[in-house]
């Protein structure tokens, strides 16, 4: 079980370049069944769940030539329409393959994911959507098995916002017979991007990014090159971690224009943050100003930015009330942030954090990608050294982290 050893004090300074967003990259890479041309994707993150993307894709016989952070992807040859348990146990994203699957060639298997640290994780929402498609579904020894002679279009109103079922869906939609609109769809950038993506291989899509969604299905697809959109959580994540420990800091290859909230909240904490097309800078002058935030679906603030804003709120001045209203277990970091001296209170799915004037380093572990992610930050703050454990969680969802943070001053090193 590998491990991050980090010595607190250190300010971020420096310029570091943004990854390819994970959770675009995902859907992108299934969008691949639909076609049995070459998608040749750039900008691919190098982290855990791409790689595990892969291997899913490969045992279904899709090709993949794989470059420095991209690839190129051939579905023409799939032999076995199945995403097994033991793959999508560790990556639930793996639902992702079945809008394509069944709408391509009429069948998928594929293993209920289950749930995960932050919550039961259900996905009836995709099931249910699928129905209204004409799909056959039935579920059976934790399978979803699920076929279609042809899907037709539906008129599909979400009971609540869903990121993965309305990229499912909309994936499902670009080859059925007629008309399909999304209503109270997610809005998420990563939604926008896989349309754009599915629009570049000849899917009519529009209002990708509001909350209708309408898609008028094709007969078929073609190949085409796109190039993945940088990652907003990456890019809030550095930006919080600069200003927790009071660097200065530039982001490159990045968008501003997708983090709209989380730049306001940070201007809240007193950070001076200029930017400039593909580059957002933060300098932090002073002790950050504790910052309250109410997680909500995009362009409200992004849970997947909850625990980083914790984290800097454990040593801000003055108190913080989080509210996290997506996910139903996503405090599992605030435990671990208290065996580092933070005052936090928890009441239902609400905390109080009382800033202090430091935080003392100490063996924690981590629950859950941001969660690690928000460990990592309180430990470049806490004096003297902490230890991070079961830190593949982090390698799921950030690309080089320790190797980025290491440029940037963090004194941080990985060990077994
Ligand atoms: C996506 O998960 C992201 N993952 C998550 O990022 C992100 O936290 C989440 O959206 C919310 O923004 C990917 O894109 C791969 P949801 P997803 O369906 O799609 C409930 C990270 O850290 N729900 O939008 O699985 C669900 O329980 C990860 O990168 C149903 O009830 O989330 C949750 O309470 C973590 N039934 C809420 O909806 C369903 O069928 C939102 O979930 C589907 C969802």
């Amino acid at each position: 079980m590998q491990k991050l050893a980090i010595q607190g004090g250190y300010r971020l300074n420096g310029e570091v370049r943004i990854s390819g967003a994970k959770n675009a990259a995902l859907p992108i890479m299934c969008a691949s069944l639909l076609v049995a041309d070459d998608l040749h994707l750039s900008n691919l993150p190098d982290m855990h769940d791409v790689h595990t993307m892969v291997k899913l894709l490969q045992q279904m016989g899709v090709r993949v030539d794989s470059e420095s952070q991209a690839a190129t992807f051939n579905a023409a040859q799939v032999d076995k329409l199945e995403a097994p348990y033991d793959m999508v146990k560790t990556m639930r994203a793996a639902i992702l393959v079945l809008g394509p699957l069944l709408t391509r060639f009429g069948e998928a298997r594929v293993s209920l994911p289950g749930g995960c640290a932050i919550g039961s994780r259900p996905v009836d929402l995709h099931i249910k959507g699928l129905l209204a498609m004409g799909a056959d579904i039935h579920i059976e020894h934790g399978y979803i098995h699920a076929t279609a002679a042809r899907l037709h279009g539906a008129h599909i109103c979400f009971d609540l916002i869903s990121v993965t079922g309305t990229e499912n869906l909309m994936m499902a939609a670009v080859l059925a017979e007629g008309i399909t609109v999304l209503e109270n769809a997610a809005r998420e950038p990563e939604v926008v991007d896989l349309a754009n993506c599915l629009i570049a291989m000849g899917a009519m899509i529009e209002g990708a990014g509001s909350d209708t969604i309408t898609i008028v299905g094709v007969a078929k697809l073609h190949g085409a090159s796109y190039r993945v959109m940088p990652d907003r959580i990456e890019s809030g994540t550095f930006l919080v971690a600069a200003a927790a420990t009071g660097g200065c800091i530039t982001l490159t290859d990045t968008r501003a224009d997708i983090l709209d909230n989380v730049l306001d909240k940070l201007r809240e904490t007193g950070a001076l943050i200029n930017v400039c097309g593909d580059r957002i800078s933060l300098e932090m002058t002073s002790r950050p100003l504790a910052v309250s935030l109410r997680t909500a679906p995009y362009p409200a603030f992004p849970t997947d930015m909850q625990a980083q804003f914790m984290a800097l709120n454990t040593i801000a001045e003055g108190s913080a009330i989080v509210i996290e209203t997506i996910f139903e277990n996503r405090f599992m970091h605030v435990q671990e942030l208290q065996r580092l001296g933070a005052q936090i209170e928890i009441e239902g799915n609400t905390a109080v954090i009382q800033g202090c004037d430091h935080l003392d380093g100490a063996a924690v572990m981590a629950t859950d990608l941001r969660a690690s992610a928000s460990l990592v930050i309180a430990g470049m703050v806490a004096q003297d050294e902490t230890v991070v454990d079961r830190i593949y969680h982090l390698d799921r969802g950030y690309e080089h982290i320790e190797a980025k943070l290491s440029a940037l001053g963090a004194k941080i090193r990985r060990f077994n």
